[in-house]
């Protein structure tokens, strides 16, 4: 674009919220304005804003004192306008609906923040026709293309915050503290928090655990003169059917160890409150350089992270896929030679 006063570009937070979200807006919003001379419309609760024509022009005076604000100014939804409502009586054609609103608007650009199924709309929508730059957040860290999603920052400090008092009652009453930590796919959350809080049993999606390992670990531990264990799990791992990951893992702990276990599931807590300084200052560059994209005509991007360098990775490349733990990472293979258990067996 090489005129961009006056420009108008739309802004819309999607999926579920995370800490950061509001930096993000904040950082893409002041940029538009003070640099560029735009004009910024935040749609409300995600694609149902474009939907339903909810939106607002955002001030430049609306944006100040948000930095530091969890949740997102502008609300969000779990809409995914390709997906077709089975319920629905009168079908409507939402990504036409969005395709025309935007054109109504006279938008020149879109910024989408949100997770991999935020990620998978745009790239549909870029296909379409519409000028959408994505921004990755999420607390699961688990968006393709990027090094780091914002949100993620701030979960693994509240998380490691959360075990790190459940260390102290552990030692106390020298139980077994399970913990349940976010991730249905990716064990990222429970790996750096449970690094991070020193816990000796960490259960991700990625790695397949076998009971017997963990119990024998544990009562291995008890007999070496540690009476009490943490153990994080994420709440993707295999478990029960109608039970939590973390009461599975305490039921199966007491049962086959005959030691005292308690399960606490995090939920929620993980993606509220105020975003880590980490996380502002990377939601902040995001949304900054989003705007630089658009700024030189650069769409059908996600703005990614990539070994400390901000790049535009093709929306189209992100969509559908995943990024899980590698089972080979630098901190399972640093961690195993310190007896943490993965249970899998390897190096008991
Ligand atoms: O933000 C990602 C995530 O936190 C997942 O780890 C979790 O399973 C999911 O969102 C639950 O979110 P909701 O209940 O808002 O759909």
């Amino acid at each position: 674009m090489s005129n961009t006063k006056g420009k108008k570009i739309g802004i819309l937070t999607a999926g579920g919220d995370c800490p950061g979200l509001n930096a993000a807006i904040r950082g893409v919003g002041k940029t538009a304005i003070v640099e560029y001379g735009m004009q910024v419309y935040g749609f409300s609760s995600g694609f149902l804003g474009m939907i339903n024509q909810e939106y607002r022009e955002l001030q430049e005076t609306e944006l100040s004192g948000i930095l530091t604000l969890g949740g997102t100014i502008l609300g969000t939804s779990r809409e995914k306008p390709f997906k077709e409502d089975k319920k629905q009586f009168n079908k409507i054609d939402k990504p036409k609906l969005i395709r025309k609103h935007y054109d109504e608007m006279g938008l020149d650009a879109l910024v989408v923040i949100g997770g991999n199924g935020t990620q998978r709309t745009a790239s549909k929508l870029a296909k379409e026709g519409l000028n959408i730059i994505g921004l990755p957040k999420t607390i699961d860290n688990d968006v393709w293309g990027t090094d780091v999603t914002f949100g993620f920052d701030s979960a693994v400090t509240i998380a490691t915050d959360a075990i790190d008092r459940l260390h102290s009652t552990a030692n106390s009453h020298k139980r077994i503290m399970v913990i349940e930590v976010m991730g249905h796919h990716a064990g990222w959350l429970a790996l750096y928090s449970g690094l991070a809080g020193g816990g000796d049993v960490i259960l991700i999606p990625e790695i397949e655990y076998d009971e017997k390992v963990v119990a024998n670990y544990l009562l291995r531990r008890a007999q070496n003169k540690k009476p009490y264990s943490i153990v994080v799990v994420a709440e993707g791992i295999k478990h029960k059917k109608g039970k939590s990951a973390a009461q599975h893992i305490s039921d199966m702990i007491e049962a086959e160890t005959e030691l005292e276990a308690r399960q606490t599931i995090l939920g929620y807590i993980q993606r509220g409150g105020s975003p880590s300084p980490m996380d502002r200052l990377l939601a902040t560059r995001y949304g900054a350089s989003a705007v630089e994209m658009i700024s030189k005509g650069e769409f059908g991007v996600m703005v990614a992270l990539k070994d400390n360098k901000i790049i535009g990775m093709p929306l189209e490349e992100v969509a559908d896929k995943l990024r899980t733990v590698p089972t080979d990472h630098h901190m399972i293979v640093n961690s195993r030679k310190m007896d943490v258990c993965f249970g899998d067996g390897k190096r008991l």
